[in-house]
């Protein structure tokens, strides 16, 4: 797209058709969801839609990639809060179908959560639709560079990159929590369809590594290759790196 306003709208309406689509064949629709800047004009106009358009988000149920460790919901920085601040506040979602990965539980407790989390998806019968951004070393949720294609919802630690990346919303980079809890790339390689969007120059070199290079645990975007299918919704800053 050439910029980033027409792909994120490409994508909200990709999104709607499949909720509508669920409606109509009275099924649930099972969403995964990223935070962070890149989704912010999707989930706008999703907003949108919803009270313009009266699309409903009564059957839809979500699963968020990931979550600071430890956070409390209420942080500003919170992916809880993030979520409702741009989505979940203004349409008409149950509270109880929103599962967003807890940075509040005790650190004994995490593991147990991670795997309740894993068996909370599967529940709902999987993911039909992962929405994912990519971090500037090629992560997706917050699989690191390094993480195993088999990996699973987990503790991990932030790489400086990614805390010097998201440093902006805290006072200092020592405030960046240093771990966070993320779904796994097999979590993610599950789901049935798969978006990913990159906006602006700074994700060029990422999404070329993740199309046109082979795949590779170091750049964890790339692993996507072997997913039957995904779809890279890209502006023309973030494409200029293809050949
Ligand atoms: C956030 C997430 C991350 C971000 C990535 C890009 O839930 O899963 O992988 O998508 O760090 O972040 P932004 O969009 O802020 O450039």
């Amino acid at each position: 797209y050439e910029n980033s306003n027409d792909g994120s709208i490409a994508i909200a309406r990709q999104i709607a058709e499949l909720i509508r689509a669920k409606q109509k064949a009275k099924q649930k629709c099972v969403l995964g969801l990223a935070t962070g800047s890149s989704p912010k004009t999707v989930y706008a106009e999703l907003v949108r839609m919803h009270k313009e358009e009266k699309l409903s988000f009564k059957n839809v149920v979500t699963f968020n990639l990931d979550e600071y460790y430890p956070i409390s919901r209420d942080a500003i920085q919170s992916y809880y809060r993030f979520m409702h601040t741009h989505l979940f506040a203004h349409v008409d979602i149950h509270p109880k179908n929103i599962h967003i990965p807890s940075g509040e539980v005790s650190k004994e407790a995490v593991k147990a959560a991670c795997a309740e989390y894993e068996k909370e998806i599967e529940k709902e019968g999987g993911i039909d639709l992962q929405i994912l951004g990519i971090g500037n070393n090629g992560h997706i949720g917050f699989n690191e560079p390094g993480s195993a294609v088999h990996s699973r919802t987990r503790l991990i630690n932030l790489d400086h990159s990614t805390r010097l990346a998201n440093s902006f919303e805290f006072a200092t980079i020592s405030d960046v929590p240093r771990m966070a809890i993320t779904m796994g790339i097999s979590t993610i390689l599950k789901s049935r369809k798969i978006i990913l969007m990159a906006w602006g120059v700074a994700k060029a070199k990422a999404v070329k590594a993740a199309v046109e290079d082979d795949e590779t645990e170091l750049v964890p975007a790339s692993l996507l290759q072997s997913h039957p299918d995904v779809q890279f919704v890209v502006d023309e800053l973030a494409a200029s790196e293809l050949t």
